[in-house]
């Protein structure tokens, strides 16, 4: 391998600051589609084109025709989360940097590292594979590009296998594959109190704050005990069996290391008589991400403010529906929020969560590439996270494998990103591995007919 070669190229991709959630950076991700389409071309692709947007295309292409070889899909994304806090990154996020054997910068594990290892697998031995891509650049802000194309045009996902690298080991030297992803309902909950804010003085004391009554509603919401008080919220809610439980426990995966070494707090929260790995991946939440509205600049100013709002959002698992939970927070804030106060509920975008079964012959495949390459072959898990075009990629019945090459450590959507530089020499040779064995399978593979 042209490690050289290969590093400076991966470079290139990253520098490229494609955020998709800012529209600022619309030609940026113009430009990274851009990147992607290249590459497909040099990899003999025909076909390849941008669909379903200008500034946030998804990119399609074929690879070349292997008549009787099983059809294998490709999925990724180019965009990438905002760098922001700058000040915490120790070198710039879109100028990639290696130290201590890491490569650091935004996107480099999620997911343009990742992306570029399915690529460059792909090397000129042409695997007996006919490849299809579909590199999306609005996987971080919900996927609403590619939603509507694979509504208007299913046959798109149409293969033996699709594969997505957009995860991580479960812990160094240990590959996994991902058994379910949770969903994501993303919405602004805005409480307004009066016509406009007032002077604390004149009114502090009768009037109502819209800060206090959006704090109070949200508390109701959720319990300090990490209960989420939405009626109905937890009914469809299906906890994981005896064995897979029992499974988790011999995972290299210990509470305390997590909370030290990664969360690097002073305790855990959340449901406590459930274990950490359930709390994080059969469990649904309710989080805060932020709150606006008041007076929050420099200075003292003594008023009441009318309005306020938070964003907010929820993870959710098997067998929870998107449509359902939002009914039910619409509902939950309505009946939570007191009579002299105006509520309201705005949904930005949100995804079913996925399941997938992990036994069939392409995540037998993949699992001996993965011992052939790192000495371990794969361990089932389940996925924290939501990748919101996944049942879309099921949909039509072809066995969507979830992996990923990165490390738990990586600070996805946080300073300081990185890769570890060995994890992407592996991840190139796993699934040069993985095309190569599915490209041995002439028949057998077929999921279809
Ligand atoms: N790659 C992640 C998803 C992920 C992260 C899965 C960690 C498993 C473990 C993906 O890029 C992501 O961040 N998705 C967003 C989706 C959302 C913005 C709709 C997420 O999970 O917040
Ligand atoms: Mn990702
Ligand atoms: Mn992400």
């Amino acid at each position: 391998m042209d490690q050289e070669r290969l590093l400076r190229e991966l470079n290139e991709f990253l520098r490229i600051p494609s955020i998709s959630t800012l529209p600022a950076h619309n030609q940026d991700c113009r430009a990274a589609a851009e990147w992607v389409a290249a590459e497909l071309r040099r990899l003999g692709c025909h076909d390849v084109a941008f669909l379903g947007s200008d500034t946030h295309p998804v990119v399609w292409g074929k690879g070349p025709d292997v008549p009787g070889a099983p059809t294998l899909l490709i999925y990724g994304h180019y965009d990438v989360q905002p760098p922001d806090p700058l000040a915490e990154w120790t070198t710039p996020p879109f100028e990639p940097t290696q130290r201590d054997g890491k490569l650091f910068a935004r996107g480099s594990a999620d997911d343009k590292g990742q992306v570029f290892c399915l690529l460059k697998a792909i090397d000129s031995k042409n695997p007996m594979v006919n490849f299809r891509f579909l590199i999306e650049g609005e996987e971080e802000y919900g996927s609403k590009v590619l939603f509507d194309l694979l509504k208007r045009e299913p046959q798109r996902v149409r293969a033996d296998a699709v594969v997505v690298a957009d995860m991580s080991y479960v812990a160094p030297g240990w590959p996994a594959v991902y058994s379910t992803l949770r969903g994501l309902c993303y919405g602004e909950i805005t409480v307004r109190t009066s016509k406009t804010d007032l002077h604390s003085g004149e009114y502090g004391g009768a009037a109502p704050n819209a800060h206090e009554e959006l704090a109070r509603l949200l508390t109701r919401l959720k319990g300090a005990d990490g209960k989420v008080n939405i009626p109905g919220f937890y009914t469809a809610v299906k906890r994981p069996s005896k064995a897979e439980l029992a499974a988790w426990k011999k995972l290299p995966f210990n509470e305390k290391d997590f909370l030290n070494r990664r969360v690097q707090g002073k305790g855990l929260v959340g449901l406590k008589k459930y274990s950490v790995l359930e709390r994080l991946w059969a469990l649904p939440t309710f989080e805060i991400h932020g709150i606006l509205g008041g007076f929050t600049g420099e200075g003292a100013k003594t008023v009441i403010p009318a309005a306020a709002t938070a964003k907010v959002s929820m993870r959710l698992v098997p067998n929870q529906k998107l449509a359902t939970v939002e009914r039910q927070l619409t509902a939950a804030v309505k009946r939570l929020a007191p009579k002299h106060v105006t509520a309201s509920v705005r949904f930005l975008h949100g995804a079913d969560p996925a399941q997938i079964k992990v036994d069939s012959l392409p995540f037998q495949l993949l699992d001996q590439a993965f011992k052939k390459v790192t000495g371990r072959g794969t361990v089932p898990a389940r996925a924290g996270g939501s990748i919101p075009v996944v049942p879309a990629l099921a949909s039509a019945g072809a066995p969507v494998i979830l992996t990923g090459i990165g490390l738990p450590d990586d600070r996805l959507h946080a300073p300081n990103e990185k890769l570890d530089l060995k994890q992407l020499w592996d991840g190139i040779e796993v699934f040069r591995t993985f095309y190569e064995l599915l490209g041995g399978q002439q028949s057998g593979v077929r999921s279809r007919g």
